[in-house]
């Protein structure tokens, strides 16, 4: 079998904490659509795709002629020491699409150097080094966004050139204030806020950094309008709200096309990765330009907004765009959350069913709710032996994540409701005979 040989030889030559889906893990050889077949030729509808980074989906002509255009001029890359036009055109188009005011944009080749950048700019903005963040985010691998990760399982390292301080929120299902109305969740969670800066900080922080929408975190999914409240205390002390979409942007949630715009408020910065490429390598800030421009010396990303990647991004962002891919995560992304209620209310192996758009998460709890990650584990090989990829996460690894192709077809999403409901249905039966 194809995969085994592979496997053994990542074992011997990747690092060990680089972790694989899957007791037999697969590789992807070719996709389409929202269709992935793997090296043994097994097929599966793809719900996870890459991590919510091939955002259109696979093998879109529009996009992969834009990119086979600029192979053909012979230039994959110049630097950002000449012109760009690409790079331009997709800076313009952001920045307008950001909301912010007097938006300029820098370009980076991953989230977590967007969320560096970021905090490099806040922090030097604000002459400040403190910084808020919310329990159970994610935002990255290097020292500065590992310190502002607050998941155990992710923070590989303490060392930290920052000083955080964690606020309450994100997490509502496993929240002290999980029992409240969504106004007195955010009442109390608003109370936390202030609390936090009193007793934790100098007041001088830098800024306070929010997933909308926790993307490792399990797709935790917190009260609209939470984060415009905490933008009023925020005010107060003249501290930045940086939003991190590496996961919510680009119309994923449906009803925007930014995350944080469910919380009715414009954030000093946003930070970008993932989806915008559709696969290829890149993210970035968009931001204030007296913030993006506080730097006093020179900073440079050599591969960061390349004409390779900011040509298929560009393809990639028109595209989305032009098909409204935000509404049909929206439409569908209802559909999807109905059903899944639907069958969660018969299967008390699912404790929570939540999400917004095309970013739906399952938590899988044993008998008096505690977290269930091996129910996850479980279901996770009943889709794929149904020939459906979806993906892991959540603090306690016990909650699945849905986050296919924002292309979907109702087909598709019928497909895979069905899927899940018949692996549920195992998983539960599964849990009962242990
Ligand atoms: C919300 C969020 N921020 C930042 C990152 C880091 O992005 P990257 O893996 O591209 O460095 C991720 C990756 O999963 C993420 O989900």
């Amino acid at each position: 079998m194809a995969h085994r040989e592979l496997l053994a030889r990542h074992r011997s030559v990747m690092p060990n904490w680089l972790a694989l889906y899957y007791e037999q893990p697969i590789e992807i050889a070719s996709a389409h659509g929202r269709r992935v077949t793997d090296r043994e030729g097994r097929t599966y509808l793809d719900f996870f795709a890459g991590i919510l980074t091939n955002a259109i989906g696979y093998d879109v002509a529009e996009i992969s002629d834009a990119i086979r255009s600029q192979l053909d001029t012979g230039v994959l890359h110049s630097s950002t020491l000449y012109l760009i036009k690409s790079q331009v055109e997709l800076a313009e188009k952001i920045a307008e699409l950001s909301g912010i005011p007097d938006a300029k944009v820098f370009f980076t080749n991953s989230g977590t150097e967007a969320n560096e950048t970021a905090l490099m700019l806040a922090t030097q903005y604000r002459r400040s080094e403190q910084v808020l963040a919310l329990r159970n985010s994610y935002h990255g691998r290097a020292f500065a966004t590992v310190a502002i990760t607050g998941i155990r399982g992710w923070s590989a390292s303490a060392l930290s050139p920052i000083k955080v301080s964690w606020v309450h929120g994100g997490y509502r299902y496993r929240s002290p204030f999980r029992e409240l109305s969504d106004a007195d969740y955010i009442k109390a969670c608003v109370a936390d806020l202030r609390e936090v800066i009193e007793t934790t900080t100098a007041g001088d922080v830098a800024c306070m950094i929010v997933e909308p929408i926790q993307g490792v975190g399990g797709f935790t999914t917190p009260p609209d309008g939470l984060f415009g409240e905490f933008k009023k205390v925020l005010d107060e002390y003249g501290i930045l709200l940086v939003s991190d979409e590496v996961q919510t942007g680009w119309g994923r949630t449906g009803e925007h096309f930014w995350g944080i715009q469910a919380h009715d408020v414009v954030p000093d910065a946003i930070t970008f990765a993932k989806g915008l490429g559709n696969g290829l390598a890149i993210g970035g800030v968009v931001a204030r330009a007296n913030l993006t421009d506080c730097l006093r010396a020179n900073s440079i990303s050599t591969f960061g907004g390349n004409p390779l990647a900011t040509t298929g991004a560009l393809a990639a962002l028109n595209y989305l765009l032009e098909h409204d891919l935000q509404a049909n995560a929206g439409r569908l992304g209802s559909r999807l959350l109905d059903g899944l209620r639907a069958v969660a209310a018969a299967q008390p192996v699912v404790g929570d069913v939540r999400g917004k758009g095309l970013m739906i998460a399952l938590e899988l709890v044993g008998p008096d709710g505690e977290p269930n990650p091996a129910a996850a584990v479980a279901l996770l090989e009943e889709t794929r032996d149904r020939g459906l990829l979806v993906g892991k996460g959540g603090l306690y690894g016990n909650v699945i994540r849905l986050a296919p192709p924002m292309t979907l077809t109702q087909a598709e999403a019928e497909e895979a409701l069905e899927i899940l409901a018949q692996s549920i249905e195992a998983v539960a039966k599964e849990v009962q005979q242990r």
